[in-house]
């Protein structure tokens, strides 16, 4: 295959690498990119490349044995052949190893080198790796970037793939260079300046889970509280009233109690985030106007919470059908059955408590299911293949419909119980009490947003209508708007 050879001093690099100008690829083909190390990175990061119509030398300690994982089309050869064919290399070693680079420093003067790699723990060593690898090739173009993509989000597609990758690096040229080519192969590169930026960027993988973070603490938060709250309650009280010992309920029926209750709250709070935000822009009569920080954080960790909730509410159901597997239960039922003899009670049949529980049971069972639904439509490939009206419709209709489904659920579960004294033991409400007040506050709150005068007032401000440009017109005050932030809906 034809390569161009890249050659030459940094102040041609640009008319070399780029022929069109940084602006643009117009002929991927034409160019070569070297890649140190034949490992899961080198992999994916060939394929990405070769699928974007670009030629790739790989340059391996062992050719002959790594040309079997790659495709025929690539170039593997030894370390020095390598770097003399390409004026772009991709570092993909591990730090320990770029002293083994070292008898290539002649041939690496005045060519591009990116850093990809990561470390092990935040601040591992002094300086970034990239600092370090520019330090022991001071004549060559050390470039930070693509190390927050994993070798495995490499090989998918844009859709599917977290797109975003941080690029620093002290050459202006070689920077850019480097972010053209991030774009050519359907990345979103984001230019961070000089390479002292490089640390900042080591340590980005290395934050665990950081939407996750706050939805883990609420839903621990709300499943400790509502844990000791039914302790209290069914443990307790019984024990305290009645010395009567009902420690065995704490595995199954106390847990039971505890996660539903946090499903449902985990729930509402996915669309009260939203209510919210719509209030807030109906309130200011505009979209542009910035949300407050805790808002906006609220927003972007809305999956999460929905994908938690999700998680509580199919641990509640596995729980929920093995309660009557429990030698506990048909104890009861024995028991229960042996004084309805000696009652002389032939026929225990209720018919309303019957048309109860299959009531409750069944919104139970659809609720889950639109869960489900919901839940699949948050895996990366599938909601690739939705469309954005696709996608909302799902996530924002049925995503309520599945909350007042799981409301009836919980309804008709305590039916007339809510009223009933005996259930407000040491004075305090049932758990379905307290289950539903956050899912009516949502349902009450999205009803009132459906009202005509207010949705279409809404949806007028999501179409970029402002209050202030009417009363800019009418001669009123100008709200203080922040022009910094868009929110695109
Ligand atoms: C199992 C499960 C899985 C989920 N998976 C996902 C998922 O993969 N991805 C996902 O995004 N959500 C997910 N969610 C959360 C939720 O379903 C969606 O976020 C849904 O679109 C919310 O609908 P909504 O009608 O409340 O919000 P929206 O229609 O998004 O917004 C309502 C209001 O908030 C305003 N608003 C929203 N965001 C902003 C913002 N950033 N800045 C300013 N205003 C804003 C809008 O203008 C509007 O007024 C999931 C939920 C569950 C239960
Ligand atoms: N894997 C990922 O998801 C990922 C994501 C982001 C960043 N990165 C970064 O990419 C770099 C490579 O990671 P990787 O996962 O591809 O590692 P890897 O699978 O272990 O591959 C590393 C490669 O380095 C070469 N090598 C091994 N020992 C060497 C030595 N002593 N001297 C010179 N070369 C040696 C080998 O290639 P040869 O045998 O062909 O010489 C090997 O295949 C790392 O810096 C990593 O932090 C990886
Ligand atoms: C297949 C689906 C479901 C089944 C079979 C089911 C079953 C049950 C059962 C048997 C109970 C009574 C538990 C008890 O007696 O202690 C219950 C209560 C409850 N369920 Fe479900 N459920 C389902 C789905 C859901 C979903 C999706 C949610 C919420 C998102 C939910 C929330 C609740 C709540 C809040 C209670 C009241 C808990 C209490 O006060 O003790 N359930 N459910």
């Amino acid at each position: 295959m034809e390569s161009i050879s890249m050659m030459g001093s940094p102040k041609n690099l640009n008319e070399t690498f780029l022929p069109n100008g940084i602006n643009g690829i117009k002929d991927a083909s034409k160019i070569t990119i070297g890649i140190i190390g034949s490992g899961d990175f080198a992999k994916s990061l060939t394929i990405r490349l070769v699928k974007c119509g670009y030629h790739v030398v790989i340059g391996s300690r062992n050719p002959k044995f790594a040309s079997e994982f790659f495709p025929h089309v690539v170039d593997v050869t030894h370390h020095e052949d390598a770097v003399a064919k390409t004026n772009i290399i991709f570092v993909a070693i591990h730090r320990e190893h770029y002293a083994s680079l070292w008898d290539l420093k002649h041939l690496l003067v005045g060519k591009i080198l990116v850093d990809v790699s990561n470390n092990m723990r935040v601040d591992q060593y002094p300086e970034s790796n990239a600092e370090y690898l520019a330090s022991l090739f001071p004549e060559s173009l050390v470039v930070k970037g693509f190390n927050v993509i994993s070798a495995w989000a490499l090989q998918l597609g844009p859709k599917d793939a977290s797109r975003q990758v941080f690029i620093c690096g002290n050459n202006v040229q070689a920077r850019h260079q480097v972010i053209e080519l991030a774009r050519q192969l359907n990345f979103i590169p984001i230019d961070l300046g000089a390479l002292s930026s490089s640390k900042e960027i080591e340590n980005l993988p290395l934050r665990l889970f950081t939407l996750w973070k706050g939805p883990v603490v609420v839903a621990v938060s709300l499943a400790t509280f509502f844990f000791i709250y039914s302790f209290i309650r069914d443990i307790i009280h019984p024990y305290v009233r009645n010395q009567q010992s009902d420690f065995y309920k704490i595995p199954i029926e106390i847990v039971n109690k505890t996660l539903p209750v946090v499903a449902i709250t985990l729930l509402s709070l996915v669309y009260l985030s939203g209510l919210l935000a719509a209030a807030y822009q109906l309130y200011y009569g505009t979209k542009y106007r910035r949300l407050p920080p805790w808002l906006e954080s609220w927003l972007q960790c809305r999956k999460q919470l929905g994908l938690l909730s999700f998680f509580f509410a199919t641990v509640h159901v596995a729980y929920s059908l093995c309660l009557p597997m429990r030698r506990s239960e048909r104890y009861l039922f024995l028991n229960m059955a042996y004084q309805q003899v000696h009652a002389n009670v032939e026929n225990s049949w209720n018919e309303e408590e019957v048309w109860r529980v299959e009531m409750y049971i069944s919104f139970g069972i659809m609720s889950l299911g639109l869960l489900s639904l919901l839940a699949v439509t948050s895996i990366p490939s599938v909601n690739s293949a939705l469309n954005w009206r696709e996608f909302s419709f799902i996530q924002s209709t049925l995503g309520y419909v599945a909350l007042l489904i799981s409301t009836f659920h919980v309804l008709i579960y305590g039916w007339k119980r809510a009223f009933e004294e005996e259930y407000y033991r040491f004075y305090t409400p049932p758990n379905f009490v307290l289950a539903l007040v956050l899912p009516s506050v949502v349902i009450v709150g999205k009803i009132i947003l459906l009202f005509p005068c207010i949705s279409r007032k809404l949806r007028r401000i999501r179409r970029g209508w402002e209050k202030s440009q009417v009363m800019e017109e009418t001669g009123g005050t100008v709200p203080h708007l922040s022009p910094e932030r868009i929110t695109v809906m």
